[in-house]
């Protein structure tokens, strides 16, 4: 080669070189981790680029529809009625809070199905911020109050509720959120979808003809029959709800917040797989292990991706990345066994294009590491921390949470 066709072709890569460089938007996050054909968020499914935030609610849609077809399942929309029932309404928590026992009816032409959401509000003039999730327990088990009815699904076990009231309540807190001066709503999963193979599909999946319709979609779905009925009640303040959820019921709560746009926020814990954490070079768990122990959680063709993840046509950065412009908590603990919580950190940081094309703040941090043990980030629409200890939800949890809500949720 000559000098100057050797300059020329110096200058050529240097000039796409540069033309490459905002096309590397400031979202690729410095990883340790290949991301092998990782789908691009910003991208229609037919090339076109997402530049406005009109273009990006088009693009939400071929995401959910996406994540629908390949991962989760339908969430049915129609072709259902909800109607809800007061069953009992008191004071609790020493009179600094209402206690209401709402019966969640969902009925269709194949029948229906009953589940017990138990709201804690304080006594407050104004409508509260409601924090609303499933329980891994019946209700009775999330505080210790002896008003508490036994969930819809466990009623066929005679003396449930004396045997096991309250023994859940550190996992929920409701004591301090109601200091703090927030709600909580809980309903026990099974009264939805029962976490089992067996009977899963007996409850509110039962009542619709869509095979597809499997354990997190039903969670989901119940989750939004519980925002249904919380936009009606004068106690709570419809613009401030918060979908949360721990773990399988994070992954849920995920999925429901990406959805449904009537959360402010959407709070996932240690939700990992199919959760906040990416499918692709996930070090814990693994779809094809998740789909081999859970069969009943996500739809059945999900199975075909087992042994081709790099595959999939959706990575979870794209699912928070749905929540946007409305607002995301990610969590993790430091020596949980199923979450990978660096996978989490990394799907969030993708993320973040969405919420910036809503001029929202987030997370400016480019290190490849996830925050260290014991500290937390807050900011406008994303936050994220890693606590000591093992998979679960404490009281350290909640405080960052409820901190977060006094900052960014008033
Ligand atoms: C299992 C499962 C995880 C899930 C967890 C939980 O460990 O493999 O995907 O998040 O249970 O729900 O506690």
């Amino acid at each position: 080669m000559n000098r100057s066709l050797t300059a020329n072709v110096l200058s050529l890569a240097l000039v796409l070189i540069l033309l490459a460089l905002p096309v590397m938007s400031h979202a690729e996050q410095a990883t340790d981790r290949e991301y092998i054909n990782l789908p691009e968020l910003m991208v229609m499914e037919d090339g076109t680029p997402v530049t406005s935030q009109e273009e990006f609610a088009a693009r939400r849609q071929e995401l959910l529809t996406l994540f629908a077809d390949t991962m989760y399942g339908p969430i049915p929309a129609h072709g259902f009625e909800t109607s809800f029932e007061v069953l009992e309404e008191g004071d609790t928590l020493d009179g600094t809070a209402i206690r209401k026992q709402i019966k969640i009816h969902v009925s269709t032409e194949k029948g229906s199905s009953d589940a017990l959401m138990l709201l804690i509000v304080p006594k407050s003039d104004a409508p509260v911020l409601v924090v609303y999730g499933l329980s891994f327990g019946a209700v009775h088990t999330v505080l210790d109050d002896a008003q508490i009815l036994a969930s819809y699904s466990v009623r066929k076990y005679p003396n449930v509720e004396e045997d096991t009231r309250g023994i859940q309540a550190d996992m929920w807190c409701i004591a301090q959120a109601v200091q703090r001066g927030y709600g909580i709503a809980v309903v026990f999963c099974d009264d939805f979808s029962p976490d089992n193979t067996r009977t899963y599909n007996r409850r509110i999946i039962s009542l619709f003809d869509e095979p597809d319709f499997k354990g997190i979609s039903a969670w989901a779905f119940g989750l939004e029959r519980m925002a249904d009925y919380l936009q009606t009640d004068e106690n709570v303040d419809a613009s401030r709800l918060v979908v949360t959820g721990m773990s399988r019921l994070g992954k849920a709560a995920l999925w429901a917040g990406a959805n449904d746009e009537r959360a402010a926020l959407t709070i996932a814990t240690v939700s990992g797989t199919c959760g906040a954490s990416m499918s692709r070079s996930n070090t814990r768990e693994q779809i094809g292990d998740l789909n081999a122990s859970f069969r009943w959680w996500m739809r059945d063709s999900f199975k075909t991706y087992n042994d081709r993840v790099n595959e999939l046509p959706v990575d979870q950065h794209e699912l928070i990345a749905c929540v946007a412009p409305r607002k995301i908590y990610v969590s993790s603990a430091e020596t949980d066994l199923s979450n990978d919580s660096q996978g989490s950190w990394n799907a969030m940081m993708m993320s973040r294009d969405a919420f910036r094309l809503f001029g929202h703040e987030v997370i400016e941090d480019n290190t490849v590491e996830q925050p260290p043990v014991g500290t937390r980030v807050f900011t406008e629409s994303m936050a994220y921390h890693m606590r000591s200890g093992k998979h679960g939800i404490n009281a350290e949890d909640w405080n960052n949470y409820f901190d977060y809500m006094d900052l960014y949720l008033q």
